[in-house]
């Protein structure tokens, strides 16, 4: 039996203002070393990591795991050196020359049968995963328990807060990392760990705090989303 879909954990930096990027929607590149590592510790256990086509436009890469320990650790537990790397796009409207196009990872496009349509009988995606919904959006929910069934048990999201927006919306986030970093970034059009419609607060997703860290000048903050059930 599969379970019905991935453990899922996001993965953001934070400003002490809440914003995961400047309002030109830089790369978040705030972050230090050691949140860095903190990341790639995160990727590297993981089956699959997932991000949005705004996180991917605004990085032009994706981080690989290049920790040999964290690399030796997966050969170990019979993994590949690397998780797989899937972008999420309606249009699926990507440069093909950007820089994720030639690192080592196996990607993969969660898309619509209209996004599809330009990257068939392609090489730059290993697989194209194609779920909709009647409304022709990403059927998120059926994608992951696909997912379930190619063994990938856990997924970390990176971002950005329109795909953890969408996933909160329907209840598909088990944890959360938040790394406060020590820097304001202020604008009312710099993206938030969270975007969408927003939650009303007697609605809103509860979290319960796992575990704080508090490294130099950072803290990384670690949460579990409670469930009714709880
Ligand atoms: N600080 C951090 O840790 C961190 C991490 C990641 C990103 N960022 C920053 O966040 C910014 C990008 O965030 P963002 O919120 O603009 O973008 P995003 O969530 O990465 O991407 C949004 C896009 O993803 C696609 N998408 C596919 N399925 C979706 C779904 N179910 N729900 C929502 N979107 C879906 C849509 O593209 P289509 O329109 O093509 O369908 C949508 O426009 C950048 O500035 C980046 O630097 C920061």
């Amino acid at each position: 039996m599969f379970p019905y879909r991935p453990h899922t954990t996001v993965v953001l930096a934070m400003s002490v203002d809440g914003k995961i990027a400047d309002f030109r929607r830089s790369p978040a590149r705030f972050g230090s070393r050691v949140d860095k590592a903190h990341l790639e510790k995160q990727i590297a256990a993981a089956d699959a990591v997932l991000f949005g086509a705004g996180t991917l436009t605004a990085y032009g890469t994706t981080l690989t795991v290049t920790d040999p320990t964290l690399v030796k650790l997966r050969a170990q537990g019979g993994k590949p050196p690397q998780p797989v790397h899937i972008v999420t796009t309606h249009s699926a409207n990507l440069n093909p020359e950007i820089k994720f196009f030639k690192q080592p990872v196996r990607r993969w496009l969660l898309t619509t049968t209209q996004g599809a349509f330009s990257w068939k009988g392609r090489s730059e995606f290993q697989q194209i995963l194609v779920f909709e919904t009647p409304r022709r959006e990403i059927d998120i929910p059926a994608a992951l328990k696909h997912l379930a069934t190619l063994h990938i048990t856990r997924l970390v999201v990176l971002g950005g807060g329109e795909l953890v927006a969408s996933l909160l919306e329907l209840d598909l986030i088990d944890e959360l990392w938040v790394t406060v970093c020590p820097l304001i970034l202020g604008g009312n059009t710099a993206p938030t760990p969270v975007e969408g419609k927003g939650f009303l607060s007697d609605l809103a997703p509860k979290l319960q705090l796992l575990e704080v860290h508090t490294v130099e000048q950072e803290v990384f903050l670690h949460y579990r989303l409670q469930r009714s059930a709880d």
